[in-house]
């Protein structure tokens, strides 16, 4: 499949790759507010195990595209203000689940200096979009933490996500982490979403 690009209000979500690596690196899983969120880099003291962790995560959600049709975006401007030093504003797509998730695990991070201005809530409903009529995909899951991760759970909800149930997460309350908040979205709670938020014909 061809790796689409997305357009929503104000930004552009275009195919996450390789030379991605050195800013993702910067501003996302090099961010000690941010990276350890995504339990995957481990040594942050070091900027190169934080390249290393950084361009393997992109290698395999660009995987992703190629073998199964869905994958991860960069979130750019549309105003094409982009540059060499900030080509992108974070990150946001469909990864391989952990368990004991089964379906297709939404996830995003967006960079500090621009938290609080809707970009995750605006891009993350556009990837649901993307799932649900590009996809054959039956279901979208994820999880976030019910107290450090408060502004996940608004974002989630406010792309339609519903929050199940807690679960313990690949280990997470045997790490001393607790339970975390258990959110999906079904196709047809997406389609029911999209038909009551259209404009009445009357
Ligand atoms: C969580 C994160 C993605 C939110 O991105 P964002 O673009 O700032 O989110 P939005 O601006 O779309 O905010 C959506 C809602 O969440 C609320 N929110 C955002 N951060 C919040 C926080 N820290 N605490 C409480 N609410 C918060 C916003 O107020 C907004 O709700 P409102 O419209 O009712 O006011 C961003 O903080 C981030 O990248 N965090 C680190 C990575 C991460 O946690 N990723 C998710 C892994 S589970």
């Amino acid at each position: 499949m061809n790796r689409p690009t997305l357009q929503t209000q104000r930004f552009i979500l275009r195919p996450l790759q390789a030379s991605d690596t050195a800013h993702m690196a910067e501003v996302i899983f090099g961010d000690p507010d941010i990276g350890w969120r995504f339990g995957l880099v481990a040594d942050t003291s070091s900027p190169d195990a934080i390249l290393e962790t950084t361009a393997h995560w992109i290698e395999e959600a660009n995987s992703n595209w190629a073998a199964k049709g869905w994958g991860a975006w960069a979130i750019q401007p549309r105003d094409g203000n982009v540059t060499s030093e900030h080509p992108f504003l974070g990150f946001c797509g469909f990864f391989d689940p952990d368990p004991p998730i089964e379906d297709h695990e939404l996830a995003y991070g967006i960079a500090k200096a621009r938290w609080g201005q809707g970009i995750a809530t605006e891009a993350a409903t556009a990837a649901l979009a993307f799932l649900f009529q590009e996809t054959e995909t039956r279901q979208a899951e994820t999880v976030c933490h019910p107290t450090i991760n408060l502004g996940s759970s608004r974002v989630l909800q406010k792309a339609g996500m519903r929050l199940r149930g807690q679960i313990d997460y690949c280990g997470s309350v045997a790490a001393g982490h607790g339970l975390f908040n258990h959110f999906s979205i079904d196709r047809a709670t997406w389609l029911n979403r999209q038909a009551s938020t259209l404009p009445s014909s009357r």
